[in-house]
């Protein structure tokens, strides 16, 4: 039985479906293997520390980890948003007090740049901190979103402004098991109160 070999189950949601998958697992696996060989490349002789932010780059995270030939060390920061008042959003971060990273290279690990505030906000907690030099790395990134005032240096793939779940991207909690990335389309009668008038693509 192979990783990918039954997906019917975890494909099933009550409020929407998987409509077309947009990433298969094989091409996430080589660009993946692409990304760890640059990042060998860039980073050999430094002092590497791949920071993985929960939960959505913990699949990114690992196999890219394992594509990167070199003696790094992998480090984990838990950041969520929060659908406050206003669209907004805050983004709370945790265990990011422990992080061992004066004087050391980091490259942050990311799922997906949306609006980019998550990566704004650990971006200045990481510099107070002391890092040697700060990067990202992330799996996916919307092309619509031009304004983000950090470079985005790894970008696995560049995706048009659709809502995508799999390989670590959640819709509620779900699909991040899934091992290729899919567009998810939530059926608009079977949202619950609190989440009507939201679209999937507004904060979490
Ligand atoms: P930000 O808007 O760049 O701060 O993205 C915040 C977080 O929203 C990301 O790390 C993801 O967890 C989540 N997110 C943004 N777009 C999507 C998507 O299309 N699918 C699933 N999660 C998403
Ligand atoms: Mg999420």
């Amino acid at each position: 039985m192979t990783i990918s070999s039954s997906l019917e189950r975890r494909s099933e949601h009550p409020s929407g479906r998987l409509e077309r998958t947009l990433i298969d697992a094989e091409s996430l696996r080589a660009r993946v293997e692409e990304l760890g060989a640059e990042i060998a490349r860039d980073y050999a002789d430094r002092d590497l520390v791949l920071l993985c932010l929960l939960k959505g780059g913990i699949y990114f995270t690992a196999d890219l980890s394992r594509a990167i030939d070199l003696p790094i060390t992998v480090e984990f920061v838990r950041a969520r948003s929060y659908a406050g008042t206003s669209s907004s959003g805050e983004v709370k971060l945790s265990w990011i007090d422990g992080l061992d990273i004066a004087g050391r290279d980091v490259l942050i690990v990311e799922d997906i740049v949306d609006t980019g505030l998550t990566l704004i906000e650990i971006w200045d907690a990481l510099e107070a901190r002391g890092a040697a030099s700060l990067a990202i790395c992330t799996l996916l990134y919307k092309e619509k979103r031009l304004a983000h005032p950090f470079a985005v240096r790894y970008i696995g793939f560049a995706i048009e402004d659709v809502f995508v779940v799999g390989y670590g991207l959640d819709y509620d909690e779900r699909f991040r098991n899934l091992p290729h990335i899919a567009v998810f389309q939530p059926d608009e009668s079977a949202r619950s109160p609190s989440r009507q008038g939201r679209s999937p693509l507004d904060p979490p």
